[in-house]
């Protein structure tokens, strides 16, 4: 059985919008009759299911982290404060906006940025913080936001991981002042490409709607600021937004996933099972094991090695931490020397199993068996060589 890391699922309604868009001729991000208007469905969609105001779609995550930047008015050398553990977009919207990022260790039981290490990397220079809500787990916001409030810092969430992602019973994507979600092809809701920025801020909102759009003004042509092309079109925006009328039972299905991987799993010496804090609602958008060698017996890139060969099962590394990236540390953004030990340890030990929306429960049981036989077979190892 060949089980790849993740496929998209494709939404019922996807054809009919995105046929509708076609047959009423508004295929661009401009859309002037309301019925096929799947950007501002979308928008006001999304809005309403975070739990704040006002939704601006973008071209992708990435996009949404860069035009979140330059919203807040990131200028040249504003230091803003990110997880080492994260996916490089963070990183590079930080840059985009000429900011420098400054790179703060994992927390060893979340995986998201250790809150108590932020404060001692604060300066003069700080301007915001982006916490990561890795893996769908929820970064420890009040805590977060406290710091913020005393240092007067914003907070952009990157919460592209985190549909349906709930802290303390609040949504991911209402915690912060901005917050980022991606709709790439592996996300919970998807077009393929692209992504959202949501604000419950009136003027945040009208920022950045005017700064995705060339930062055109009134009279048209005549420009006051410095703009991007980061607009959606109506044809992605139909997509997205059948996929997120799905939004919901995805959600519930990966936890659902998620709890079948860790019944079956957690009885495994040397596995270290995905976090879910008392104050979490994780909304497990990949499920992420760490793979302690000394204990289970085979390094975690030994198992995704036998997974892929013998049991033709996909898997992901974690990722590579920010402060040891050769794009970065060649740009003296960070110093070659520097250890963040936890995102080293994540990124040494951690994979990820298949995730897709609609696994079958066969196949999760496929991966858990091959999981044990691997273990089993390592064991044998162990008693073969004493
Ligand atoms: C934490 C994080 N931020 C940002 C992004 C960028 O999103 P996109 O791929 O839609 O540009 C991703 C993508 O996976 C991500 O994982």
């Amino acid at each position: 059985m060949r089980v790849p890391t993740c496929i998209p699922v494709i939404p019922k309604n996807a054809k009919k919008y995105v046929n509708a868009a076609i047959d009423k001729n508004w295929i661009s991000s401009l859309c002037l009759d309301e019925q096929v208007n799947f950007i501002e469905k979308l928008e006001k969609g999304m809005a309403r299911y975070v739990g704040v105001r006002y939704g601006v779609s973008t071209t992708s995550g990435s996009t949404a982290l860069d035009l979140a930047l330059a919203t807040l008015g990131i200028k040249p050398d504003d230091e803003v404060i990110i997880p080492s553990f994260t996916m490089i977009a963070t990183a590079h919207a930080v840059i985009h906006n000429g900011g420098i990022p400054v790179f703060v260790d994992a927390d060893e039981e979340t995986w998201c940025m250790d809150t108590s290490l932020i404060e001692q990397t604060i300066t003069g220079r700080t301007k915001a913080i982006i916490p990561v809500h890795i893996y769908g787990h929820p970064e420890d916001m009040d805590k977060i936001n406290a710091i913020a409030e005393k240092h007067n810092l914003d907070v952009i969430e990157d919460a592209a991981e985190a549909i349906g992602t709930q802290y303390k019973g609040e949504m991911a994507g209402s915690l912060g002042n901005i917050a980022c979600f991606s709709f790439y092809a592996n996300k919970i809701i998807t077009s393929g490409e692209g992504g959202i920025l949501v604000t419950d801020n009136e003027n945040f909102a009208k920022r950045a709607h005017m700064l995705k759009d060339q930062a055109f003004g009134v009279p048209r042509f005549i420009h006051e600021d410095i703009g991007f092309n980061f607009r959606m079109n109506n044809l992605t925006a139909a997509y997205a937004f059948a996929s997120f009328e799905e939004v919901e039972d995805a959600v519930e299905k990966r936890r659902g996933n998620a709890k079948l991987y860790s019944d079956g799993l957690s009885d495994i010496e040397g596995i270290t099972l995905p976090p879910e804090k008392d104050y979490a609602k994780s909304s497990f958008w990949m499920y992420g094991i760490l793979i302690d060698e000394a204990v289970f017996g085979f390094s975690k890139t030994k198992v995704k090695d036998i997974l892929k060969q013998k049991y033709t099962i996909d898997t992901r590394d974690f990722f590579y931490p920010m402060h040891r990236q050769p794009s970065l540390i060649k740009r003296d953004y960070v110093r070659d020397d520097i250890s963040m030990p936890i995102s080293e340890k994540l990124w040494n030990c951690g994979l990820y199993l298949p995730s897709s929306t609609n696994l079958k429960e066969a196949e999760i049981n496929y991966v858990v068996e091959a999981i044990r036989n691997i273990k089993a077979s390592s064991l044998n190892c162990q008693t073969k060589a004493k």
